[in-house]
């Protein structure tokens, strides 16, 4: 597999292409990849499609899917699970927004860190909840949650959900044991429910970090909702599949009733693509993240010899969260589309003065990108 080449996805309708249609600007956004997806995945849905019955398939049925995601969490992550813990959802959006509804009644609380994926900002508003915001600071080169935050908006008693999204997007930290464990004893303390949205944990580019599942955690563990899908890793999330991990039946028991008639079942088309991906990609996986690293380093030098910008290494995902307030411009973002380069908007996160670049393109793309900067 060559990550170098180019695919023209304008035909397709993809949904980062189709906002800069007509335009001359490179479409940095939306999280998925440039790359084709590995060979194998590719087969298998090539033969599933060939077989043409395209019926009902009951997820948690599907067993060859759920040992895949068995096998790779006691692999990847030293997690061993039950396969009945696993809950099939078409997307981690609608999961986070279940795990609203099940553990909040309307007006209750709901802590989400800031800045973060928008659908997460709007999960508690969007469930008639109240989000309660926590910070991120900065030390020592890193972005951390604010604890002390944490702790404050937690002990109000109409808290009910903290929604956290590890790593972290858009700002690419990796939480160590010890942040992990400060998060697991405000929430034990405080009796609120951890739902820990863990799309990017395959991608950490630090080699020196480890990504601990919150389900792991050995005294919250069992009462958690962990979030996680093969989509961002290997470029399948148009097939709308991921999977909620929750260990204590009660607690899978309420996100169930929760999701009843409103979520629909996943696709059996993206059960294929994780079953191979979880178990027949491993080496294009360790070829992906090498490429990413290249990536990443690339852009960090790039954009620290630019004026006006201040980068911060992400410890994972293929997202540079980047500090643009030394440009002094009213609109960070108007600023990047003048330059015909179309990163995220740091405002749709919560932080304005930010930029978000998704590097999970060929090197070139990323070279065109940076030339545009320079311009
Ligand atoms: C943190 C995070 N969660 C969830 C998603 C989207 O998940 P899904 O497509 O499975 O709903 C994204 C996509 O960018 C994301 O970055």
């Amino acid at each position: 597999m060559s990550f170098d080449q180019l695919i023209d996805r304008r035909s397709t309708f993809s949904f980062k292409w189709e906002r800069y249609k007509g335009k001359d600007i490179l479409p940095l956004w939306v999280a998925d990849s440039e790359f084709k997806c590995a060979q194998p995945i590719i087969d298998a849905l090539h033969a599933r499609t060939e077989h043409g019955v395209y019926g009902y398939h009951l997820p948690v049925e599907y067993e060859p899917a759920n040992q895949a995601v068995v096998r790779w969490l006691a692999d990847k992550h030293d997690w061993q699970i039950e396969p009945q813990w696993i809950v099939w959802t078409p997307g981690v959006v609608p999961a986070f927004n279940v795990a609203c509804k099940a553990n909040c009644e309307p007006g209750d609380k709901v802590l989400v860190q800031v800045p973060n994926y928008p659908p997460m900002l709007a999960a508690p508003g969007l469930n008639k909840l109240i989000r309660e915001d926590v910070q991120t600071i900065e030390q020592d080169g890193r972005w951390k949650l604010d604890f002390e935050q944490l702790e404050q908006k937690a002990a109000d008693p109409k808290t009910k959900l903290f929604i956290m999204c590890n790593p972290m997007n858009p700002t690419g930290s990796v939480m160590t044991a010890e942040e992990l464990t400060r998060v697991e004893q405000i929430c034990l303390k405080h009796d609120v429910v951890l739902c820990s949205d863990e799309i990017h944990c395959d991608l950490i580019l630090d080699q020196s970090k480890t990504h601990i599942p919150a389900g792991k955690l050995p005294d919250i563990g069992e009462r958690t909702i962990t979030l996680m899908a093969a989509s961002k890793t290997f470029n399948v999330a148009g097939l709308g599949t991921s999977f909620a991990i929750i260990p204590d039946a009660s607690l899978r028991r309420k996100f169930t009733q929760a999701a009843a008639g409103i979520m629909p079942w996943v696709t059996f088309m993206g059960l294929v693509a994780t079953e191979v991906a979880f178990t027949q990609c491993d080496e294009w996986h360790q070829e992906q993240l090498d490429y990413l690293r290249g990536n990443l380093d690339y852009l960090e030098k790039e954009i620290n010899d630019l004026d006006g910008f201040t980068f911060i290494r992400p410890e994972a995902t293929f997202l540079a969260w980047i500090d643009a307030s030394g440009l002094g411009v009213d609109d960070v973002h108007a600023y990047m589309e003048s330059k015909g380069v179309g990163p995220s908007p740091g405002r749709d996160f919560g932080w304005k003065n930010f930029t978000r670049i998704n590097f999970a393109c060929p090197r070139e793309m990323l070279e065109d990108a940076v030339a545009r900067l320079k311009r």
